[in-house]
């Protein structure tokens, strides 16, 4: 099974046999790495490769939600688990394949391509607790840790199961969520749900270009290629005993609801602004750097003896160097939910992070950014947070808890 992410080009994907991530998908035909060929068009499929949430290109509207089940007593919740599971096994191929018209009549996206769609789903660890199934339960999937600059929300944090839905066109997200999550029934409640986007590349005068977040950094840069080996020893998880065999070969991704202050952001200098991240706003190059490629150089020092990259800059304290070669695959998006009475902005980022282990993922850089003061935790709040197990499955075979429900 290793090794199978590799080489997954801009030709590779479609030619994976087996062993892809559960209701992941590949795009058939001419799926690029190249998001200025971002196949609005094209069409996913169920036959293995990297869930669609890692796929290539990343769609511009996606929306994650967590699901809790129904019931008390453990026999209830592995039954309503299993409903769920099933229906959802049942139906994305399905949706991959011909989109919710193929589905339902008169349904909102008559006359829209699939567009991209992609349906990613996820396992919490409060799901195999009340299940009864904590033997099943992966150290993988401990609780993360708290950070000293959490502002945590319970009710935008954790959940049973995750459902991670993307695509091009937002009519085409929200029909499918509309349809997955009545799949649930009353099997399960939405706990919460978070929509985000990126620009599309309709807009975009270079749709080949890092997109940019909300404080109009270009973010995404430094991220883990689905084209290279290494991806693969990232990204995938291997378990070998029997009880956690369910989760060899999957991923395990951490969810952040990351309020952005954006006012006291934009009230800064460029150049303050810049500092802040280590990376220069017009072009994302590093500071002391001539392109958005090239390696940040953390020992540069100016004539003044001050470091280029400034001790608290958010790349230095995320970067290799100060994470003890932490690595995960980073997908963000962002989020607009518009202001709150009483007039606070509730926009910020969407932060997706995807690794074979978020103790040496995630939590390893987030306690870095915390315990070393990352510039930006002036700017941001973490009020969500939420882990989720994906495994892995094999074409035609349904998701791999469901044989220990
Ligand atoms: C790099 C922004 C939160 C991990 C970056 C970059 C930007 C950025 C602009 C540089 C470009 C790039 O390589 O993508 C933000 C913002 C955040 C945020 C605005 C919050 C709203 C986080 C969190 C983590 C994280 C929560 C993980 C715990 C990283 C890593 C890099 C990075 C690993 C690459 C560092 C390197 O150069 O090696 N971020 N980030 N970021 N960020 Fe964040």
């Amino acid at each position: 099974r290793r090794g199978l992410f590799a080489g997954l080009g801009a030709t590779g994907i479609a030619g994976l046999a087996a062993g892809g991530l559960a209701g992941h998908a590949v795009t058939e035909g001419t799926r690029s790495e190249n998001p200025a060929l971002a196949p609005a068009h094209a069409r996913v499929r169920t036959t293995g490769g990297p869930p669609p949430a890692l796929a290539l290109p990343t769609p511009a509207h996606v929306h994650v939600l967590a699901l809790d089940l129904n019931g008390e007593e453990a026999p209830e919740v592995r039954r309503a688990a299993r409903e769920v599971l099933q229906a959802w096994d049942d139906h994305v191929p399905a949706l991959h394949e011909e989109g919710l018209s193929g589905l339902v009549e008169g349904s909102p996206t008559q006359g829209l391509h699939p567009a991209s769609l992609g349906v990613t789903t996820g396992v919490g660890a409060s799901l195999l607790e009340r299940a009864g199934l904590p033997g099943h339960r992966t150290e993988e999937m401990a609780d993360l840790p708290s950070f000293g600059t959490d502002e945590l929300e319970p009710e935008h944090c954790d959940g049973d199961l995750m459902l991670h839905v993307g695509a091009e066109d937002p009519v085409v997200v929200s029909s499918a969520v509309d349809h997955l999550v009545g799949l649930a029934g009353e099997h399960a409640r939405v706990r919460w749900a978070l929509p985000g986007f990126r620009r599309s590349t309709a807009t975009a005068h270079d749709p080949s270009a890092t997109p940019r977040n909300l404080m109009g950094q270009i973010d995404g840069t430094v991220n883990p290629d689905p084209a290279e080996a290494l991806f693969d020893t990232q990204v995938r998880a291997v378990h070998g005993p029997p009880d956690l065999a369910w989760m060899d070969g999957g991923t395990y991704v951490v969810v952040r609801r990351i309020r952005m202050l954006l006012d006291a952001w934009f009230a800064r200098g460029a150049d303050e602004r810049e500092a802040v991240i280590g990376r220069r706003l017009s072009d994302g190059a590093p500071l002391g750097g001539e392109h958005e490629d090239d390696l940040p150089d953390l020992a540069a020092r100016h004539d003044d003896g001050t470091p280029v990259v400034p001790e608290h800059a958010h790349i230095r304290l995320a970067s290799p160097e100060a994470t003890l070669g932490a690595r995960m695959a980073r997908r963000s998006f962002s989020y607009d939910l518009g202001w709150q009475p009483g007039g606070r902005r509730r926009a910020g980022m969407l932060f997706t992070a995807w690794q074979a282990d978020p103790r040496r993922g995630f939590t390893a850089v987030q306690r870095s950014l915390d315990e070393g003061g990352d510039a930006l935790n002036d700017y941001v709040r973490h009020e969500g947070s939420a882990l989720f197990a994906v495994p892995a499955a094999a074409p035609g075979r349904t998701h791999p808890l469901l044989d220990h429900l």
